[in-house]
């Protein structure tokens, strides 16, 4: 596998840095071991693809975009064997992540609006195809069927800490953890917590649900208060309200492995647990 990716990174950078590998793999030859073999690669591997990168972004421009894209999804797709319920359909791309893979990188290209709609979107603009995504994925949020937005902050507190689901080992339709620590801080106590996110701690106090009061009026007014919707929203499709964040899509299913085994990661009702997590002023994250 490495060597697939340092052979193709060969290929493409036909430059001088390809001397140097070339004497790099004669000087691995020599040594005979495999931990200098992979130290050495690793060591050479960086520099390598730092200058390409840089290179090629600045000389050829979008033509290559499309070309690195390629390439590096049938590296991905090398990577990967189906296994459990981790289908290989879980690679295919729906038009947001599609987007925001390529645009993240190459801001200012034309490719991947190309790629997305070749008839219509020559004219369209990033930022009028961005709020296109954007209110797709708006459109693809359901409100609970019982029209009911809050659970139960204690089985919230449990789904939040619990980081497991989806991978092969797991059975087909257990209950999947939300692993909302993993990127957030959210209830004082829990000193463990990644920081990808920002901080949830006091996420209802600080937005006025200061009192019991409070709260249950918000509970009665549900969907028309703004809170609410827009709590809900986030946790049903992250992406609707902003398109290339890294926060997981809990309540919506990508478009495009509409495979079925593909449900959401998380059912309503632990979403309810969730929503009252963060705003039930009883709730630890409410400390
Ligand atoms: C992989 C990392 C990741 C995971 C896992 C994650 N989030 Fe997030 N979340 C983020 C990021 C990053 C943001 C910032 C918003 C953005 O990117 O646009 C965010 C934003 C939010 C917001 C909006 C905050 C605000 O001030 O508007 C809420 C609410 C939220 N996350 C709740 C959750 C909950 C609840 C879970 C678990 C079910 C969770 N997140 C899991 C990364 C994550």
């Amino acid at each position: 596998m490495f060597k697939l990716a340092m052979n193709s990174l060969v290929r493409k950078c036909q430059f001088s840095k390809f001397a140097q590998v070339n004497k790099g793999y004669g000087v691995v030859r020599a040594i005979h071991s495999k931990k200098y073999l992979l130290s050495l690669l690793l060591v050479l591997a960086q520099p390598l693809l730092t200058s390409c990168s840089l290179f090629d972004q600045s000389v050829s421009g979008s033509s290559f975009d499309s070309h690195l894209i390629e390439q590096t999804h049938s590296v991905v797709a090398l990577s990967f064997e189906a296994k459990g319920q981790a289908g290989l359909d879980r690679l295919k791309q729906d038009r947001t992540q599609e987007f925001c893979s390529t645009q993240r990188g190459f801001k200012g290209s034309t490719s991947a609006t190309n790629a997305l709609d070749p008839q219509s979107s020559q004219n369209n603009s990033i930022g009028q195809l961005t709020e296109q995504l954007r209110l797709e994925n708006l459109a693809m949020i359901q409100q609970p069927t019982d029209g009911n937005y809050l659970g139960d902050f204690k089985r919230g507190e449990l789904i939040a800490q619990d980081g497991r689901g989806k991978t092969w080992t797991d059975p087909q339709g257990s209950v999947n953890g939300g692993n909302c620590y993993n990127c957030h801080r959210l209830s004082k106590n829990e000193i463990s917590y990644g920081s990808l996110g920002p901080s949830l701690y006091q996420y209802g106090k600080l937005r006025g649900i200061t009192s019991l009061d409070v709260y249950l009026t918000k509970v009665k007014e549900g969907a028309s208060d703004p809170l609410i919707q827009y709590t809900w929203g986030v946790l049903m499709n992250s992406k609707a309200y902003d398109l290339c964040t890294v926060m997981p899509r809990f309540g919506v299913t990508s478009s495009a492995s509409a495979h079925e085994q593909n449900s959401p990661i998380l059912t309503q009702e632990q979403i309810k647990d969730l929503m009252s997590l963060l705003l039930d002023p009883r709730s630890p994250v409410n400390d």
